[in-house]
């Protein structure tokens, strides 16, 4: 039988905002939800841990606030994490916390091991660059250096993500909300990277716009087997995309499993709340 490959393992992941005090730090039982009334201190995210496998696509629900946005920016080196740790397997055969290395190996990691589409575009996209500079500077950050070569591949990923051969040289803002977030996803696909993050991709977006941008991702996902971490608040994105769900509540992991089970047998009741919603 052959075992998944694991390519992240990530381990008690925490993110606060403001330093905590004996209260908070002794008693989690006394915090409004995240936030510690004595010291002020919001714990955006505690102990997280997951492991995510190869080709495998991984759900993360919760409400707003629920700390989903700060635990992947955490792991995409955008926010520093209070504590925790997080090994790749791409990366020094997953023997080293990726969390505490240098700002220049968290760059190559980010250049070539991990994608990510942002929640708002305006963090993921150069607005005032072309789409395909966008992509080809992506390439560029992760070594390729012939210009037709350059030009080539970006052109065949805006293929993949649909954006017509005539708004390529337009800047993206002047994209609606679904096109931006398909060229995130061109580039955060530019350097075939083996993990991709897609925090709220579709938030915000019509219907249809949305059913379009999560078809792609499944497609996406069939084609070149990449590893997907999907956050979002809305539990059908989920039951759409992912084979296994994290639930998460008040900067908790509330619950966890097949997106299957988790759909039939919630067992928290905030998690049967959502899944009730859902019907
Ligand atoms: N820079 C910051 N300073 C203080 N608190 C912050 C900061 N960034 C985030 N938070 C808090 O951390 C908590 C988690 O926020 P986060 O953005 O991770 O939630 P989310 O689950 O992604 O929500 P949404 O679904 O609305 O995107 C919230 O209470 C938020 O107010
Ligand atoms: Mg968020
Ligand atoms: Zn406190």
């Amino acid at each position: 039988m052959e075992i998944d490959k694991k390519v992240l393992q990530v381990l008690n992941i925490t993110k606060k905002f403001g330093d905590g005090c004996p209260v908070c730090r002794e008693n989690k039982e006394i915090l409004i939800k995240n936030y510690c009334p004595h010291c002020q201190t919001i714990y955006a995210c505690r102990n997280i841990s997951f492991d995510l496998y190869e080709g495998e696509i991984l759900g993360v629900v919760g409400e707003s606030g629920s700390g989903k946005s700060t635990f992947v920016q955490c792991l995409y080196f955008d926010q520093k994490a209070t504590n925790g740790e997080a090994y790749l397997s791409n990366y020094k055969g997953g023997r080293t916390n990726a969390l505490e290395v240098s700002n220049q190996e968290k760059r190559y990691i980010k250049d070539y091991i991990m994608g990510m589409v942002y929640q708002n575009p305006f963090l993921g996209l150069k607005m005032n660059f072309s789409a395909i500079s966008n992509v080809a500077e992506k390439l560029i950050a992760g070594g390729s250096r012939n210009v037709g070569n350059i030009k080539e591949i970006s052109n065949n990923l805006l293929d993949i993500v649909n954006i017509e051969n005539f708004r390529r040289n337009d800047n993206p803002s002047d994209f609606s909300g679904g096109m931006q977030q398909r060229l995130q996803i061109a580039k955060a696909l530019s350097n075939n990277p083996p993990i991709l993050f897609l925090d709220e991709v579709t938030t915000g977006l019509d219907l249809s716009v949305q059913a379009n941008v999560l078809d792609l991702i499944k497609k996406i996902q069939r084609d070149l087997k990449i590893s997907m971490v999907i956050v979002s608040h809305d539990l059908g994105v989920i039951k759409m995309l992912a084979d296994r769900t994290l639930v998460m509540l008040n900067g908790e992991i509330i619950e966890s499993g097949l997106t299957d089970q988790i759909l039939e047998d919630p067992q928290h009741a905030y998690t049967q709340q959502l899944v009730h919603s859902l019907l």
